[in-house]
């Protein structure tokens, strides 16, 4: 076996995984969710799913990660395998290469745009042409076929990924903790200076209806109104999963890395209160006050209506910056840089679980696993690309980056729990601990947890129209049925709410046919991934 590689130093571990968690859903995901469930309404059960949830399944990923360390393994199927005796075990990390690797597929394209959006800004493109108009011949979001193929924007999607594979190929220390050790102060800064510029826009300076204040009161007043209802927390529970990078396969990797005696416990806790004082503090204080200023607060939600910060960031936020006279260029190459460099942290952690796979189970080197997951990454992600028309990304994000991770983290939750059992379980996060767990999580890993992963799962699975389970629950008694959201996962399932047909009455094919190829791809990359890991301990069986 190769020789084992491990983190550098505690300070690169702890950025390295700061930056895998702080990525572009701290400052476009968290203050579009926040918009559009009524601010501090959020703010409540954001925090509670946080402290429930986030914390617990963080302790269980790096504890689940360092164990399947000892063992040689980096990656979730070998990890799961050494949790208990059943042969089960390991196809359920088979999650966490599919989804790692679906997720990295469509995230390098958004941060490829980032990073288009840097140039353009600085040579002053955005002056000349309206971001909205631009955005949409760049990413053919207006396009009347189903399909688009956009060149430069192609262009900037291989070199982006081609620069992931360039670091992950160069290693942990050399490769991803370099690049956590950069990016992540940097980004820090650029937010600082965007913030601080943001929120002192003088009330009297050209097109400002409102003081930007009124956009952070907004986020961060508590309003007790999100708690009575399902749909907030839903949003903020999706929101706690994807900005911490749970469920997905990429902290176990991190944590494999670590020594047997290493702490997990402290580490855990800092990588994740960091990334929630990021996203907090510097996500709400950038897109939200600026857009809100200038345009109020009604826009701004109405801008976030299909939860997505893509308008307002690509759109919104580069046009507002025109009003800046010749800092504006310069706030667009720092709004912009901060966005890349928060995604190529995140991205990276998104490369790393794959070719751990490689290297270990399949001995390739690794430079070879570097670009076998560059291939794979390309291959889908330009199948996002080219079909974004049709509606390709938003399934890779809602069934990869919405719905996998709930599944993979009530399995994980349970099995670490209950199969592994909860005194080893409990062993493996205190063993070299560097603070004192409090022993009440005991029992939140044991019970509250999988409760509430439950309550997520079926929530997201059978989630009433307008989210509004009241009227849906007397609906039901009444015997009028549930009235099931188009955008629930049964909703989508069986396409409530639309006249589905995979082509149209002239006979061209329909966003139908693209959204159910999609998921047939989905599938088979789902089985995919299976495939390799039943030849991979097929093999071992072999030769052991
Ligand atoms: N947490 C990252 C963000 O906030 C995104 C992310 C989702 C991620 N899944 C991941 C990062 C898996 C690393 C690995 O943007
Ligand atoms: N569903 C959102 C969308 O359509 C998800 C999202 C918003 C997102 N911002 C993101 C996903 C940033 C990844 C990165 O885009």
């Amino acid at each position: 076996m190769a020789q084992v590689e491990r983190w550098g130093t505690r300070m690169g571990l702890v950025l390295a995984v700061a930056g895998n968690a702080v990525g572009l859903g701290n400052f476009l995901r968290f203050p579009a969710q926040a918009a559009q469930n009524g601010g501090g309404a959020f703010l409540l059960p954001y925090l509670v799913a946080f402290v429930l949830m986030g914390i617990p399944l963080l302790w269980v990923e790096w504890a689940i990660g360092r164990h399947g360390g000892q063992f040689g393994h980096h990656s979730t199927p070998g990890m799961f395998d050494k949790l208990g005796p059943f042969r089960w075990l390991k196809y359920v990390g088979v999650f966490g290469l599919f989804t790692t690797l679906c997720i990295a597929s469509y995230y390098v394209y958004i941060e490829s745009w980032a990073l288009a959006y840097v140039f353009h800004s600085l040579i002053g493109t955005f002056r000349e042409i309206a971001p909205t108009a631009f955005f949409n011949q760049f990413v053919g979001a207006e396009s009347e076929s189903i399909y688009y193929f956009p060149g430069e924007a192609i262009l900037w999607f291989v070199l982006t990924l081609g620069l992931n594979i360039y670091i992950l190929s160069r290693g942990l220390v050399k490769g991803i903790e370099m690049a956590a050790k950069i990016g992540v102060p940097l980004l820090v800064l650029f937010g600082i200076i965007l913030a601080i510029r943001g929120l002192t826009l003088p009330a009297d300076a050209a097109g400002i209806v409102q003081s930007p204040l009124a956009g952070l009161n907004f986020v961060w007043e508590p309003n007790l109104g999100g708690l009575a209802n399902p749909k907030t927390w839903l949003a903020a529970a999706g929101q706690v999963f994807f900005t911490l990078s749970v469920g997905m396969g990429s902290i176990h990797c991190y944590a494999a890395y670590l020594r047997q005696r290493d702490d997990i416990a402290v580490n855990a806790m800092a990588a994740g209160w960091t990334n929630e004082c990021i996203e907090i503090v510097l996500g709400s204080a950038i897109l939200i006050p600026i857009a809100t200023a200038y345009l109020g607060l009604a826009a701004v939600q109405q801008a976030t209506s299909s939860g997505s910060g893509f308008a307002l960031g690509f759109l919104t936020l580069p046009t507002l910056f025109n009003n800046w006279g010749w800092f504006g260029p310069f706030a667009g190459a720092l709004w912009f840089g901060l966005l890349f460099f928060a995604g190529i942290t995140s991205s990276l952690a998104m490369g790393q679980p794959m070719m751990s796979f490689l290297q270990d189970e399949y001995d390739w080197s690794r430079v070879k696993s570097a670009i076998g997951f560059g291939v794979a990454t390309l291959l889908l992600g330009l199948f996002c690309v080219v079909l974004f028309p049709g509606g390709a990304f938003d399934e890779f994000d809602f069934w990869t980056g919405t719905f996998a991770l709930v599944v993979f983290a009530l399995g994980e939750a349970i099995i670490f729990a209950w199969i592994f059992g909860m005194d080893r379980a409990w062993d493996e996060i205190t063993r070299g601990a560097d603070m004192k767990v409090p022993k009440l999580f005991r029992f939140v890993l044991r019970y509250v947890t999988p409760t509430f992963l439950l309550l997520v799962f079926f929530g997201s699975l059978i989630n009433p129209e307008g989210g509004n389970w009241g009227t849906a629950v007397a609906s039901l008694l009444s015997g009028s049925g549930w009235p099931l959201a188009a955008d629930s996962v049964a909703g989508k399932i069986f396409h409530v709410g639309s006249d589905y047909s995979w082509f149209d009455a002239a006979g061209n094919p329909t966003r139908d046919l693209v959204v159910d190829g999609t998921r047939l791809l989905l599938v088979l990359v789902f089985l995919g991934c299976s495939f390799l890991v039943y030849k991979a301990w097929k093999k071992k069986r072999v030769s052991a």
